[in-house]
């Protein structure tokens, strides 16, 4: 290794994969993969019950570095302290309840354990576990406790668990805990010692929603828009990596769940409209990133609607959807409730954003040009953000998710009051 490579490998940022032991410790192979491949130097320290599941050397081969088990190994290097204080990031995927429940409580009893006692850096834990262990109060009490330490905890999938039974406690997507990892050491840097990542909206409930609405015409046929929800889940992400609890109503998306995001699915405007009023009930935020259809065909056709030999197709009335965003700007579901909406301009864009937000009454208008090549489906966005006390922020060119943060940055200024879901 030459003096150029020694500098790249100290520059790598470090990560700790903790796996415990449960049978999504295979998911866990996909993680590291990724991890290792976009630059990562990834020390995977399993517990001894992991092993059951994967073995050491498969971690060892997809990581590069010894992957060890206990405290006794290569005491010279006294690992128990040295890995943790290393490291940039800890991410445990999966932890299991009894995982958990030693970090809640400090016990240290293995290398894992030891490493997770003496990290100063971020820590994300990824739970995987059956829905009845994952909702047992003590389970629910340490994931509190962890995470008003400044833990990430993720908030589990919804959907099939070993065996065949489902519901809440899947692991969450590798890829998605990939992102999470990603995202926090970005905003955390990797040096040494760097500062704790900020927690803003802990304790928060925010609500997102993405994509855009399909108005049906027939079975077959709908008015839609080119919404892709990339955008509306940036924003949910980077609110779940600054402690929020979120709600992401989302209206035809592909793109897979958000980790730690409770996700809606919805088809129309109204069902935007009645799942946004539903969810925003003990909101402090409401960020409207969905595309929302002003107008919908008055009449649905139960069958396809057919072509008749000879005659011209019927003209298609249309009518007002209801202006979500106005309502519930107007109708604040609770005092001190911060509501976003977004504009999307072809023309005159700042001109028609002014005037847009005075029409909303919300207090963020995130304006920003749309057309064929821009914004729709991109991962890259630019904006400017207009608040009512006529302060305007310019976004340049950028991934989404840097807007994302600079509109968290902008809501977190305007909260008041104490984060009501904190614990007291
Ligand atoms: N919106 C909404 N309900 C609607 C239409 C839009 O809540 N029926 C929200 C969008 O989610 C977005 C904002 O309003 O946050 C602005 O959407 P936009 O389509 O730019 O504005 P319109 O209200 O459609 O105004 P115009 O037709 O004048 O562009």
């Amino acid at each position: 290794m030459d003096a150029q490579e020694r500098g790249q490998e100290r520059v790598r940022p470090r990560v700790v994969l903790g796996v415990s032991g449960g049978i999504a410790a295979y998911k866990a192979c996909e993680l590291l993969r990724r991890l290792t491949e976009s630059g990562h130097d990834v020390r995977v320290v399993p517990t001894a019950a992991s092993l059951h599941f994967i073995g050491e050397a498969t971690w060892s081969a997809l990581s590069g570095n010894p992957a060890t088990t206990e405290v006794w190994e290569s005491v010279h290097e006294v690992p128990h302290v040295r890995i943790g204080q290393a490291a940039d990031l800890v991410v445990v995927a999966p932890a299991t309840a009894d995982l958990l429940a030693k970090a809640a409580h400090g016990l240290a009893d293995d290398l894992l354990t030891n490493t997770l006692l003496t990290a100063r850096c971020p820590v994300i834990f990824a739970p995987a576990m059956h829905t009845e262990m994952w909702e047992n109060p003590a389970t629910q009490e340490n994931v509190a406790t962890l995470r008003r330490r400044g833990a990430i905890v993720i908030e589990p999938a919804v959907g099939r668990l070993t065996g065949v039974d489902t519901g809440k406690g899947r692991f969450p997507d590798p890829v998605e805990i990939f992102d999470l990892c990603r995202h926090v050491l970005r905003r955390n840097g990797t040096a040494h010692g760097a500062a704790a990542l900020p927690q803003d909206l802990a304790g928060r409930h925010v609500v997102v929603t993405a994509g855009g609405t399909r108005e049906p015409l027939d079975p077959v046929r709908y008015l839609g828009n080119r919404s892709s929800g990339k955008q509306g889940y940036a924003l949910a992400r980077t609110a779940a990596a600054r402690g929020a609890r979120v709600t992401l109503v989302a209206g035809n998306t592909e793109l897979p769940d958000p980790a730690g995001v409770d996700v809606l699915s919805i088809g129309t405007a109204r069902q935007l409209r009645e799942a946004v009023l539903k969810a925003a009930r003990d909101a402090d935020a409401v960020v409207m990133a969905a595309a929302v259809a002003d107008f919908r065909p008055a009449v649905y056709t139960t069958g396809k609607i057919k072509k008749i030999d000879g005659a011209e197709p019927e003209p298609v009335t249309l009518v007002r959807n209801p202006d979500i965003l106005a309502e519930i700007s107007v109708e604040r579901a609770r005092p001190g409730q911060v509501v976003v909406g977004f504009a999307a301009e072809t023309d005159d864009v700042l001109a028609n954003g002014r005037a847009k937000l005075a029409r909303k009454g919300c207090d963020l208008l995130v304006v920003n040009e749309v057309g064929e090549h821009k914004a729709f489906g991109s991962a890259e966005n630019e904006a400017v953000i207009l608040a009512t006390d006529g302060t305007e922020t310019p976004v340049p060119y950028g991934p989404k998710e840097a807007l994302a943060e600079t509109i968290w940055d902008l809501v977190a200024l305007r909260l008041t009051g104490p984060a009501p879901e904190s614990p007291v």
